[in-house]
Order: structure tokens, then C-alpha cells, then sequence
């Protein structure tokens, strides 16, 4: 399947996506974690998204669509993919439909993940991410078996630099000004679908694999 996870920072994209992917073996393509990724390797790209992301602002689009194009070109794509945290611009979204136009791709759903503001802060004020893998935790609702340390791989967990309570709310901000009008330009595909993203992490997990069940029996 190709899908799109969208909504707001906090929203459960990057755990949600973690699991979906695990489970049905898609690619997980999260454009936060490859900038990230950047960032601590010290390349260009990641010295020249370092501002606008510590801002809780957008990297600007044309390093965005630069980065994508390359991670299209990978093989795994053809299993399937979740995209997570793009697009997130108009530009953005009118670049995927070209890409996809042109490899003969259409996408399955954009799965919305709503979640009100409040919930939104708290989740992301005490959020841990494992340096090594990305994983994230949380200190009161999701958190590792040993403090400080990731399940998985036993990376160090850390508090991203953008989770500060003030970056939060612009990033909150920026999401509604400039993401949130994609709903608009996916529902006119006929594509949008909402989760509700309160619950604990295995509810809302399971509605989405609802969603997605019920979307391979109509095939
Ligand atoms: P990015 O890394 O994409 O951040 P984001 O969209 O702000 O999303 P988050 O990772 O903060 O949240 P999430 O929805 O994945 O939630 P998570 O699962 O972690 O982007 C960072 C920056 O990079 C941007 O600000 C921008 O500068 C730049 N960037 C990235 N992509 C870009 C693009 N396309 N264009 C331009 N710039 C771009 O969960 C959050 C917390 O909640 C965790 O602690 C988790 O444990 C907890 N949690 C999860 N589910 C639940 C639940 N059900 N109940 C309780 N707690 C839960």
C-alpha cells in the first residue's frame, strides 16, 4: 500500500508509522528523521536545515523535494510506503502528484491523525527519541522499560531540540497555516480518511489497521 500519514506534530505519526511498517514490511520514509539524520551526520543539507527546524519552521521546499527525489529512488519503495511529515507544503503535495503521475503510482489513502492541541503539547514536552534510531517514547505514556534507554536497540534517548513548550506551539502554528490546507487538496482525490489519535498507542494502532484491512477486502 501507499500511504500518507498526516496531522500535527504529536499527533502519533512516527509510532503509528513505526508499527504499521514493522507489521506489513512497507517503507517508512519520514522526512523529519532523514533531515535529522542529516543534522548528525554534518552534511550541507543538514547544516542548512538546522535553523528552520530548531524554529519549529519548514525547511524550505526545494531541499525538501531534492531530499525525496533520492529516496525514491530506492528499491524497497515497491513494497509499499508510508510517507510521514510530507508533504507538507502545497508545492510539496503538487510535486508527489507528479512523481507519482509519472512512475504510474496512485496512493491509497491519507490517513489524518486528529488530536487536540493540548494533548498535542503534552505529548511532545516529555517526549524522549532514541539518538540512534529515532524510536520515540514517552515519559508518562509511553515510556522505555529501562529510563533513558531504547527498547529496541539500546540507544541513548534524548529530548529533541524542537520539543521546547515555546517551539511546540509555532510548530502547531506552522502545521496549521501551512499543512493543514493539504486536507483539502487530498479529499478532493477522494483519499482522506481520519483516525481518531486519543487512546493509547495499541487503540489507535488498531483503528488504522481497521482502515487498512477493510481497504485490502474492497480490492
Ligand atoms: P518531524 O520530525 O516530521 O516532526 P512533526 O511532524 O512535528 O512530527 P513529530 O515527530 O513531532 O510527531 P509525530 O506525529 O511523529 O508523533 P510521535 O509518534 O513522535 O519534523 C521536524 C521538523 O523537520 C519540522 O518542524 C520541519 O522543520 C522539518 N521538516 C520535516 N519534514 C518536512 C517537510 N516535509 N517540509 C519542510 N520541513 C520539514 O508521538 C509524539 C509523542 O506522543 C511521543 O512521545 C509518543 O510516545 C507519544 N504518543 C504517541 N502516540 C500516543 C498515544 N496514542 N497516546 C499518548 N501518547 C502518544
Amino acid at each position: 500500500m501507499r500511504l500518507i500519514f498526516m496531522g500535527p506534530p504529536g499527533a502519533g505519526k512516527g509510532t503509528q508509522a513505526g508499527r504499521i511498517t514493522a507489521e506489513y514490511n512497507y517503507l517508512h520514509l519520514s522526512t523529519g528523521d532523514i533531515l535529522r539524520a542529516h543534522r548528525k551526520k554534518g552534511t550541507e543539507l543538514g547544516q542548512q536545515a538546522q535553523s528552520y527546524m530548531a524554529a519549529g519552521e519548514l525547511v524550505p521546499d526545494d531541499l525538501i523535494l531534492k531530499m525525496v527525489a533520492a529516496e525514491f529512488e530506492r528499491p524497497e519503495i515497491e513494497n509499499g510506503f508510508i510517507l510521514d511529515g510530507f508533504p507538507r507544503t502545497v508545492a510539496q503535495a503538487d510535486a508527489l502528484d507528479e512523481v507519482l503521475k509519472e512512475t504510474g503510482k496512485t496512493l491509497d489513502f491519507v490517513l489524518v491523525m486528529d488530536v487536540p492541541d493540548e494533548e498535542l503539547v503534552a505529548r511532545l514536552t516529555a517526549r524522549r527519541t532514541c539518538r540512534t534510531c529515532g524510536r520515540s517514547y514517552h515519559l508518562t505514556f509511553n515510556p522505555p522499560k529501562t529510563p533513558g534507554v531504547c527498547d529496541v536497540d539500546g540507544g541513548e534517548l534524548y529530548q529533541r531540540d524542537d520539543d521546547k513548550e515555546t517551539t511546540v506551539r509555532n510548530r502547531l502554528a506552522v502545521y496549521m497555516r501551512q499543512t493543514q490546507p493539504l486536507i483539502e487538496h487530498y479529499t478532493k482525490q477522494g483519499l482522506v480518511r481520519h483516525i481518531d489519535g486519543v487512546g493509547s498507542v495499541d487503540e489507535v494502532f488498531s483503528r488504522i489497521r481497521k482502515v487498512l484491512e477493510s481497504h485490502s477486502h474492497t480490492d
